[in-house]
C-alpha cells in the first residue's frame, strides 16, 4: 500500500509530523507531496528541520494568490503527480486550500482519501475554511474525527458512521513529542527578556480578521486595553498576512504590543506554555493552549474548536469589547481542564484504522 501525504502550510506540517513518524518508523510505502501554499523560511522549511522530516518528493511551488488560482493550480499539478506516481491512499490534513485541491485531485482519480482532522465545524459559510472542510469530509473514504463531537458533525450530515475513526489530534501528538526537545533546544523566554507567567502570546492571520480594517483595528485596540489594565507585555509573533495588513491599513503596534517574525514550533511551544494566557483566532493555537494548560481567548465569533471552550479552556470573544472582558474571565480559571484531544497516540491510531479497514476491503474484493 502506498500513501501520498498532501501538505502544504505551517499546521499541516506540524500536524502531519507524528505521522510522517509513524510512516518511516513502521517502514510504510509513502511520499510527501508539497503544494508549497506556505513557502517563507519560517512559515515551511524550519519546521521540515526542526521536526527533522524528510524533503518532499515533489514541490508545487504554487505560492500565495485568490482562491481560485491558488486551488485551481494545485488541482492540476497534483493531478499529474497522482496520475504518474499512483498512490492508494491520499492523507490530507485539516482545511486549507492545499486540502481542497488534493482530496479534489485524488477523488477524480478514483484514489482513496483519508482526512486527518475531519468533521471540524464552526457553523460560518463565510470561512474559506468551512467550506474546504465540508467539501472534503464529503469525498473522504476515511474520516479522522478528533473528537466524538466531531464524529457525531459528521454523522448528522449522513456520512456512514463505518468511515469514521475517533483518533484524537495529532496536534497532541506533535506536542508531546516536541515540548521536552523545546526545553532543551529553545529559551525564547531568555531571548525575548520575558518571564514565565508574565507576558501574553497573540496570534491573529484569519482572513476575516486581518484583511478586514474594522475588525483589526479593534483587536490591536484590544491588546492595548489589555496592556493599559494588566500591565504585561503582548509577545505577537505575526503571520505575514497579518504583517502585511497591519502595514497596509496604516496600523502601528500597540504600546506593550510586540510585533516579532513569525517563530519556529520549538520556540513557539515555549513561548506558549511559559504565557500567562493566550490570545488568537489560530485553530492550532486555540488547541495547544488547552493541551498545555494555559487559558485562552478566541479573537473570533465562533469556532470550530467548542471542545476547548466546554473544557473550560476557552473564551470566544469577537474581536471588539469582550476581549478585555474575557480575558479578565480566564486570567481568573483554574487551569486544571481534561485535554479533550486524545493521549498523543493520533498519528498511530490514524495509520492503524487506515490500513486495517483498507487491508480488509482489499482480501474482500480478492
Ligand atoms: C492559510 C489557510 C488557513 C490556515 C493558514 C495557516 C486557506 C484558505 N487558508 O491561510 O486556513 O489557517 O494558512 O497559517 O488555505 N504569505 C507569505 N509567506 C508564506 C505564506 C503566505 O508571505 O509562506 C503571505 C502572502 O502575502 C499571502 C498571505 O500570506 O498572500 C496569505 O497566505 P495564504 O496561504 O493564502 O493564506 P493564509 O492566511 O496563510
Ligand atoms: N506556530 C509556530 N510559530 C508561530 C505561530 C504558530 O510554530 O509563530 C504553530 C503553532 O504552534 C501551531 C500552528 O503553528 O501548531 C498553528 O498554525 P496557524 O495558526 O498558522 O494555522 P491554523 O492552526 O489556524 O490553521
Amino acid at each position: 500500500m502506498k500513501i501520498a501525504i498532501i501538505l502544504g502550510t505551517r499546521p499541516e506540517i506540524i500536524k502531519m509530523s507524528p505521522i510522517i513518524r509513524q510512516c518511516e518508523k513502521q517502514g510504510i510505502n509513502y511520499y510527501i507531496l508539497h503544494t508549497g501554499q506556505h513557502y517563507s523560511y519560517e512559515m515551511d522549511k524550519i519546521f521540515f528541520e526542526q521536526l527533522k522530516l524528510p524533503q518532499a518528493k515533489y514541490n508545487l511551488d504554487v505560492g500565495s494568490g485568490k482562491h481560485g488560482e491558488q486551488t485551481g493550480k494545485m488541482l492540476v499539478a497534483i493531478e499529474e503527480i497522482l496520475i504518474k506516481d499512483r498512490p492508494d491512499i491520499v492523507l490530507v490534513q485539516g482545511d486549507t486550500n492545499t486540502v481542497l485541491a488534493g482530496s479534489l485531485a485524488a477523488t477524480k482519480l478514483q484514489i482513496k482519501i483519508g482526512h486527518v482532522e475531519a468533521g471540524l465545524r464552526s457553523f460560518d459559510r463565510t470561512m474559506p475554511e468551512e467550506t474546504n472542510r465540508i467539501i472534503t469530509d464529503h469525498i473522504s473514504d476515511y474520516l479522522f474525527a478528533p473528537t466524538e463531537t466531531s464524529k457525531k458533525y459528521l454523522l448528522n450530515e449522513g456520512i456512514s458512521e463505518e468511515k469514521i475513526f475517533v483518533t484524537g489530534n495529532t496536534v497532541v501528538d506533535a506536542a508531546y513529542q516536541n515540548l521536552e526537545i523545546s526545553k532543551n533546544r529553545a529559551n525564547v523566554l531568555e531571548e525575548l527578556s520575558l518571564k514565565e507567567k508574565e507576558y501574553f502570546v497573540a496570534t491573529a492571520h484569519r482572513a476575516e480578521n486581518v484583511d478586514n480594517k474594522e475588525r483589526l483595528g479593534r483587536i490591536l485596540s484590544g491588546f492595548l486595553q489589555i496592556y493599559k489594565e494588566f500591565g504585561l507585555p503582548i509577545i505577537f509573533p505575526a503571520h505575514p498576512r497579518a504583517v502585511k495588513m497591519i502595514k497596509k491599513f496604516g496600523f502601528k503596534s500597540p504600546k506593550g504590543t510586540r510585533l516579532i517574525e513569525p517563530l519556529g514550533y520549538l520556540e513557539f511551544l515555549q513561548l506558549e506554555s511559559g504565557a500567562r494566557m493566550i490570545l488568537t483566532d489560530s485553530g492550532g493555537v486555540q488547541e495547544e493552549s488547552c493541551i498545555l494548560k494555559v487559558p485562552c481567548v478566541t479573537l473570533r465569533d465562533n469556532t470550530e474548536r467548542p471542545e476547548t471552550v466546554e473544557v473550560g479552556a476557552n473564551l470566544i470573544a469577537g474581536s471588539g469589547e469582550n476581549i478585555i472582558e474575557c480575558t479578565k474571565k480566564m486570567l481568573e480559571s483554574d487551569p486544571e481542564w481534561e485535554n479533550p484531544y486524545g493521549y498523543g497516540n493520533a498519528a498511530e491510531l490514524v495509520l492503524q484504522s487506515m490500513i486495517t479497514d483498507y487491508s480488509t476491503e482489499y482480501s474482500d474484493d480478492t
